[in-house]
């Protein structure tokens, strides 16, 4: 059984690797069942701020894993800044035993600082990174992937850079402008359903936003900005394997 937690499909793609049918975590929390039962068990995630998302850290808080085997691949883009420490360390406070955690290098989805264009070109060696871990989960590999001091100092001054950062700004991180044409696609690829359509046009409901940036990057008329300055206001990003529909069944409303 693999679960999974996607803005624009870099996860959901590794998940497919893992499992054919994946579990949409969205999907979950929006029902009751929060037991599960399998001979393996794995979550497999983007970090941001080098962190599970708080969706994923309120399922792993809320869930009950019956398991001989329980994992967590986290994805990013850039800088893992010791996520699969700090992802351990959740695990041990919602008292689930963990046995194997990886980080998976892809596209950097984090509009601020990444010209996904750019991202889109790097070459980043995916298939060999998804190679070994989909060995490892086979071979039931234990243990978590190096974290060194340098990865611990970056996520510091990370919360340092944003301590300052109100929380409402990450409430309100995505701003509808005028292009919008109310095609409705934001609210069908929003995991969190932080969207709705009010007289024609999109509307974000702050309150339950992840920041995922599902809407920003799906939307077709690239009519959904953010609240500060992009590396390339242009460019926007799904994974190559992963289509809208596949997006909006993952994180829509039935
Ligand atoms: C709010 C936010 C924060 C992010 N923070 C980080 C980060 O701290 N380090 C990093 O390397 N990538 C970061 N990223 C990039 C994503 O983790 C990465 O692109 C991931 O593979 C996206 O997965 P998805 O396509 O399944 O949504 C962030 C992205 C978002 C939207």
């Amino acid at each position: 059984m693999v679960f999974y937690f996607t803005g624009t499909g870099n996860s959901l793609y590794a998940a497919r690797q893992l499992e054919s049918e994946p579990v949409s975590i969205p999907q979950v929390m929006r029902g009751t069942q929060r037991e599960f039962t399998a001979e393996s068990i794995g979550i497999i995630s983007p970090i941001y701020g080098h962190e599970l998302p708080p969706m994923v850290k309120d399922f792993l808080r809320e869930s009950t894993f019956n398991t001989d085997y329980f994992y967590i691949i986290v994805t990013y883009g850039a800088r893992h800044g010791g996520a699969a420490e700090m992802a351990k360390a959740l695990c041990d406070e919602c008292g689930v035993r963990v046995d194997y955690i990886n980080t998976l290098h892809m596209a950097d989805n984090w509009l601020p600082a990444f010209d996904t264009d750019e991202e889109r070109a790097l070459d980043k060696r995916i298939p060999e990174q998804l190679a070994a871990i989909t060995a490892g989960v086979k071979a039931r590999k234990h243990g978590i992937s190096p974290v060194t001091d340098a990865d611990r100092t970056a996520h510091q001054q990370y919360l340092a850079n944003v301590s300052g950062v109100p929380e409402a700004l990450w409430q309100n991180f995505v701003v509808v402008t005028e292009r919008c044409v109310g095609c409705g696609v934001c609210t069908r690829v929003c995991p969190a359903d932080c969207m709705k359509l009010e007289d024609g046009r999109a509307v974000h409901i702050p309150g339950n936003c992840q920041d995922c940036l599902a809407c920003a990057h799906a939307c077709p008329q690239k009519a959904i900005a953010l609240a500060m300055p992009e590396k390339n206001p242009n460019a926007r990003y799904r994974n190559e394997h992963v289509t809208l529909q596949d997006l909006i069944a993952a994180n829509g409303k039935a």
